[in-house]
């Protein structure tokens, strides 16, 4: 697959003149410069295409340009904002949130952290060594102390080391749950972090900025609690731009309790007049949001409800298969393969010591990426390796393949991957 398409495109409803098609026709040459993410053969890195849909309702709105800031500025686009957002927090089990979208999921994990600050302003932040960079550097920005909880061997937050931590801790700390790790889509233990609070106090933010939408499949009772435990949560963060079939440039932030919309009052002399109802900037930390995406957001869960069994939850489960099938396949095929959780395989071909291994794999990779079939690297810890190895070097550089799209559930693909 390539990205010809671009440059026959047809502006034709917009007043473009000779000069404005020639910058185009530069851009479409500029835009070949890509790796293929719409097609099946791209299963690297976590980028998944938007939605026809997504992307005529993102354009069609883009004519208003609408701003979700103010009702001033964006009137219908904020009425559809509410409901999307209400939407993904019945999903969540929250009974009525308090939410908005994002430009991502790190600014909507920031604005978690802020609004945890803003309740226990001495709280210091307690994420899983697995969790995303985000919430470290985020937790710099706000000047919280940050701890760091070592994960089990296969990836998840280690329960007994939690505990010792919030035993240490006199103010109630936020402690980032996550559903979905961005390297091997593993789900912390949330049922059981839920539990914690029977004998400490403390904030739960969930991350589930990567695996919020796998709610709706069907997944292993093991797995499958810690999503239900999702309602339990003080804060929870899910991209629509991972999962959801969105353009880049929508996360969401969803809050348990709406009172914490408390915690955003500021002073706007210049806008809020047109209306006595909640402007959104009233409850977000950045100022003008793009109206569109909210308006593509909603067009596209018109036609993919959040129903559990609905077709948006099919193209997921086929994601599931698809990593479950491609470990099956790399096993049979004489790799090494840790069993997938979600929708991210992780396989590596066998050999004696660590250096020789990662050799082995980057060479993978890049014969692959010739072949035109474009997978993803990791570097994993000696502690997260459950076979035999000699450790020559600091990490094993594995390979990493993020099954996003439902076609990847095709045992031919699968063949062609790994051979
Ligand atoms: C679990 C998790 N949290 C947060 C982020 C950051 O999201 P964004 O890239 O949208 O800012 C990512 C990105 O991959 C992620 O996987």
């Amino acid at each position: 697959m390539n990205w010809d398409f671009l440059k026959t495109l047809k502006f034709s409803d917009l007043p473009l003149d000779e000069e404005d098609k020639t910058v185009l026709a530069q851009l479409a040459e500029r835009l070949q410069d890509n790796y293929p993410y719409n097609a099946q053969e791209y299963a690297g890195q976590m980028i998944k295409p938007p939605h026809s849909l997504a992307q005529a309702a993102h354009w069609m709105t883009s004519l208003v340009n609408p701003n979700n800031h103010a009702l001033d500025g964006g009137l219908a686009t904020s009425a559809l904002e509410i409901e999307v957002i209400d939407q993904l927090g019945a999903m969540v089990g929250f009974e009525s949130c308090l939410g908005h979208l994002t430009s991502g999921g790190t600014m909507a994990n920031l604005e978690a952290l802020w609004v945890g600050r803003q309740s226990s302003p001495q709280a210091t932040v307690i994420a899983s060594s697995a969790s995303h960079y985000t919430h470290s550097r985020m937790s710099e920005v706000l000047g919280m102390p940050f701890k760091e909880v070592p994960t089990d061997p296969q990836g998840r937050m280690e329960i007994m080391a939690l505990e010792k931590l919030l035993l240490t801790d006199n103010v109630p700390p936020v402690v980032v749950v996550t559903l979905g790790t961005t390297g091997l889509a593993k789900v912390d233990p949330l049922a059981d972090v839920v539990a914690l609070r029977e004998k400490y106090t403390f904030r739960i933010h969930v991350d589930a900025a990567y695996g919020g939408y796998f709610k709706l499949t069907q997944l292993p009772e093991a797995t499958r609690r810690h999503f239900e435990a999702m309602a339990q949560a003080d804060s929870v963060v899910i991209d629509p731009h991972k999962h959801g079939l969105q353009p880049y440039g929508c996360g969401s932030i969803l809050l348990k309790n709406p009172a914490e919309g408390r915690f955003y009052k500021h002073d706007s002399p210049y806008t809020y007049f047109t209306s006595g109802d909640l402007h959104l900037g009233e409850i977000t930390l950045e100022c003008s949001r793009p109206g569109a995406s909210a308006a593509a957001l909603w067009a596209t869960m018109k036609k993919f409800p959040l129903v559990p069994g609905g077709r948006f939850a099919h193209r997921l489960q086929d994601s599931l298969l698809a990593a479950k099938g491609l470990h099956q396949c790399a096993l049979e095929r004489g790799f090494w393969s840790l069993d997938p959780e979600l929708d991210i395989c992780i396989f590596s071909s066998k050999g004696t010591s660590s250096a020789t291994v990662s050799d082995q794999n980057r060479d993978f990779f890049e014969r692959k990426a010739q072949k035109g079939i474009h997978l993803a690297l990791l570097k994993i810890k000696k502690e997260q390796w459950p076979w035999d190895l000699r450790w020559d070097s600091q990490e094993l550089i594995v390979v990493r393949s993020v099954l996003m799209k439902p076609e990847h559930n095709d045992p031919v693909f699968w063949t062609r991957l790994l051979e």
